[in-house]
């Protein structure tokens, strides 16, 4: 998807021209993935510019971070407070949120603790990854060849740039197949998550999402959505799901940051149907909070400290 170019982009502690927010080409991320980064969303509110779970997007950006031994030159307090600056900054009142923590330019070699660490807060408009159309009437999705990544491989609670080459592949794999979004496995064969999107099972009125220990993302609207669920009174487990799971389901969706809440209408050519009575009434808790109108999650928005 093109980005829209922005005025401003906050580099190592300053705001620099858009244009100018440039790195060397033997950066040492640019080689080996050695980068941390985060997709957080800002939605219009009537209290302003207000980020849904801000602090938790740091904190695991922070713990990100520190698994792939990169300390992070900023405070988290720092890193909030560049974040409304930057977005203030682009004259925003809604927008994506790409923060990056990345080794930099000067070593080369795969010992990375000599290089420099640089970190970036970008933001631009960015409407939602799998389409108005797909949150309405949901999406096709197909179960991918490639793998979800094994925890002996790689640190799998990080959210690393180099984790995504893995994603890169199932989701071209599965859209030249024709289909919108793809749903990875395990080794063992267990349903893990989307190429960006943790997954939902519902099935007899109870919500189900695979484990951490099933080579996840631990999302952070994943756990919103749970928490949302314990509210509703909607029962919620963290579960080991077989890929048959996934189409005797009586409904199934999609939560990610950049997705939000998006159901799946189709797998594997199975059709599930039309998005059911539980992923509706999750959607519209999901978006009665990011449009600042939930009293009981209002916490979950954070606003522009003065
Ligand atoms: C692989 C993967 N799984 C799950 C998610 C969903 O996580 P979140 O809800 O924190 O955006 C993402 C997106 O960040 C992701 O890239």
């Amino acid at each position: 998807m093109p980005i829209p170019e922005m005025e401003k982009i906050w580099m190592d502690g300053e705001l620099v021209p858009w244009a100018e927010a440039k790195i060397h080409v033997l950066t040492h991320a640019l080689h080996y993935g050695s980068g941390v980064f985060e997709g957080i969303r800002c939605y219009k509110t009537p209290k302003g510019p207000g980020v849904f779970r801000l602090e938790e997007h740091l904190k695991r950006l922070a713990r990100s971070a520190k698994l792939y031994y990169m300390p992070v030159p900023y405070t988290l307090d720092q890193l909030y407070d560049a974040t409304f600056a930057v977005i203030e900054a682009n004259g925003l009142d809604a927008c994506y949120i790409r923060p990056l923590i990345f080794r930099g330019y000067g070593e080369m070699g795969l010992f990375p603790l000599k290089a420099p660490v640089q970190s970036v807060i970008a933001v631009w408009p960015w409407a939602a990854y799998l389409g108005e159309e797909g949150i309405r009437h949901g999406i096709r999705a197909k179960v991918s060849s490639i793998q979800s990544l094994d925890h002996t491989a790689l640190a799998r609670a990080a959210k690393a740039t180099g984790h995504y080459l893995n994603s890169i592949l199932a989701k071209v794999e599965v859209t030249n197949s024709g289909y919108d979004e793809a749903i990875m496995l395990t080794e063992h064969g267990h349903v893990a998550e989307g190429s960006g999107e943790n997954i939902f099972v519902v099935r007899k009125g109870t919500l189900m999402t695979p484990p951490p220990s099933d080579g996840i993302l631990e999302g952070i609207t994943r756990d919103a959505v749970m928490q949302m669920a314990a509210a509703m009174g909607i029962p919620c487990q963290e579960r080991t799901l077989a890929r048959s799971d996934l189409v005797i389901a009586d409904e199934l969706f999609y939560t990610g940051t950049a997705a939000e809440i998006v159901p799946i209408r189709e797998v594997d050519d199975h059709e599930i149907g039309e998005p059911g009575p539980i992923t509706r009434r999750i959607q519209d808790r999901f978006r009665a909070i990011i449009e600042g109108r939930d009293k009981e999650f209002g916490y979950f928005m954070e606003y522009a400290r003065s």
